[in-house]
């Protein structure tokens, strides 16, 4: 039987036992176990809390609870109580990702109970609520479920109906449900309450077609920039080109909701991150009006390090970036509060690279941020190595004529594969950049690295685990690049 008491006590007898070779130094883990989806990602009586999908007991995925953590910056984040234990009938087999909203000055959790039976056809998801006053100790509503198999469209599976997103539009609530439709895809349904425990259906809000993927997850919905953007993270999205060749891929939707119909009309449809580790995101607005969005860090059917190699825990999630759309695009930025723990400053301006390589001892490290500003008109092609060591580096490579940028982990350290037909180590894309002018920002943590290409308009985020200190820095150039600054930052929190 789990509970919230016996998930305490684990948690503070057990912690000390977790290996730290690969701990981040300002990403957001669990102490102990694993961690998949943020959720209930909110901005609430003066911090930000984040919740997420946790198993404390092992660094392996279980039965779920959720973990929660809270800050005053986004950067430093202090571990609170976990927050939900399956610990009731209608979520005994777990207790699945969802919202946090604020209501009448407390915190409401809308969340998906999972409960298994002696067969796969058994499984039933439905949506419950619990409730806070201090943001920290949550009670299960009696009313649970809320919204449970009697409550769905006709051509709705009820084994996969699940993560709630909330959002409040004039006196209703309005609940996103990811639901899978009988033809073996997914879709994205709309119900509405005015209390948040009494939930009607109003539509099946969107509805995927055949070879947009076998289930849709964690839908999210918010306006920016004069768009409405739907984002959803998708099982077994077929690959196409560059794009989606992780066994699950985030795409965001720019178009429009049409709160009467209930329905959303697609405009463009893009890929959200062209990494190899990120999934599930959420987003908020903070009292600064920003567009929020944190992602896991990790993909699905892949061996994760810190689980094989037995350092006793697994997951974290990306660094908060703010969201802005330009040009009918999403551009994602490093949240401005990570600036506040820049230290060290190194700076090398104006240096030409002609068929030569370069090591820059002044830029070695394995916890730091990097910005770069090139002038590859004269070029041919570009490599970064970062975190090297004799035999281990990270890539990052770009070509010249074709404006395409590579990230390569395939000697990173040790080896991640999975399930996808052919082995994913490196991912491209194409940068999109002006009159050979290339920008990228690059925030390296202990195990993990995440691009923002040409001021955020792509990023590229991916988990790499060295073996050993890997700590070098290097630059090759093909062809004559200029490296017009290149300023390099230690991340201390
Ligand atoms: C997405 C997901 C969700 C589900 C949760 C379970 O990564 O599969 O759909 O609620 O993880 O941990």
């Amino acid at each position: 039987m789990y509970t919230l008491e016996r998930a305490t006590n684990y948690i503070r007898t057990n912690s000390n036992q977790v290996k730290d070779d690969y701990r981040h130094h300002y990403h957001i883990m669990a102490p102990i176990g694993w961690i998949n989806d943020p959720n209930g990602f909110i901005y609430y009586r003066g911090e930000y809390h984040l919740f997420y999908q946790y198993y404390p007991y092992k660094a392996e995925w279980g039965p779920m609870h959720w973990g929660h953590a809270k800050s005053k910056d986004l950067i430093n984040w202090e571990t609170a109580p976990v927050a939900l234990a399956p610990d009731q009938t209608y979520d005994k087999d777990g207790c699945f990702s969802g919202t946090a909203i604020e209501k009448d000055g407390e915190m409401y959790l809308m969340y998906t109970g999972h409960i298994m039976g002696e067969k796969d056809e058994d499984i039933r998801q439905v949506q419950c609520i619990a409730v806070s006053s201090d943001g920290i100790n949550f009670e299960k509503v009696q009313q649970n479920p809320v919204i449970a198999e009697n409550n769905l469209p006709k051509n709705a599976n009820p084994q996969d109906f699940r993560d709630p997103k909330v959002i409040k539009k004039g006196e209703f609530y309005y609940s996103l449900i990811a639901s899978k439709a009988e033809y073996g895809g997914g879709q994205i349904l709309l119900y509405k309450s005015r209390d948040l425990l009494d939930w009607v259906f109003v539509s099946v809000m969107l509805k995927g077609e055949e070879g947009e993927g076998i289930m849709w997850e964690c839908p999210d919905l918010f306006s920016l920039d004069g768009k409405d953007v739907l984002i959803i993270s998708v099982e077994g999205l077929p690959k196409q080109g560059i794009k989606f060749p992780n066994t699950h891929s985030v795409i965001s939707i720019i178009g429009k909701m049409d709160w009467e119909e209930g329905t959303f009309h697609k405009e463009k449809t893009e890929e959200l991150d062209y990494g190899l580790d990120f999934y599930a995101p959420q987003t908020i607005t903070d009292n600064k009006h920003r567009r929020i969005m944190i992602s896991w860090m990790q993909m699905w059917g892949r061996n994760i390090p810190t689980e094989t190699e037995n350092h006793g825990w697994a997951g974290a999630m990306t660094l908060p970036r703010e969201l802005s759309i330009k040009n009918n695009h999403i551009y994602q930025s490093p949240i401005a509060e990570i600036k506040n723990y820049y230290k060290n400053k190194q700076s090398i301006n104006n240096i030409r690279l002609k068929d030569d390589s370069k090591e820059f001892i002044e830029l070695s490290g394995e916890v730091y941020a990097l910005e770069l500003n090139l002038n590859t008109k004269m070029g041919k092609r570009f490599e970064l190595e970062v975190r090297s060591n004799e035999e281990e580096r990270t890539l990052i490579a770009y070509d010249c004529d074709s404006d395409l940028l590579e990230l390569n982990r395939k000697s990173s350290g040790v080896e991640i594969v999975g399930k996808e037909d052919e082995h994913v180590h490196k991912r491209a894309v194409y940068c999109d950049s002006e009159r050979g002018k290339l920008n990228l920002e690059i925030f390296i943590d202990k195990a993990s690295i995440e691009v923002f290409i040409n001021k955020g308009k792509f990023t590229m985020t991916s988990t790499i685990y060295p073996k050993k200190k890997a700590d070098k820095l290097k630059i090759a150039a093909e062809g004559d690049i200029e490296i017009v600054s290149l300023d390099k930052w230690d991340i201390e929190v």
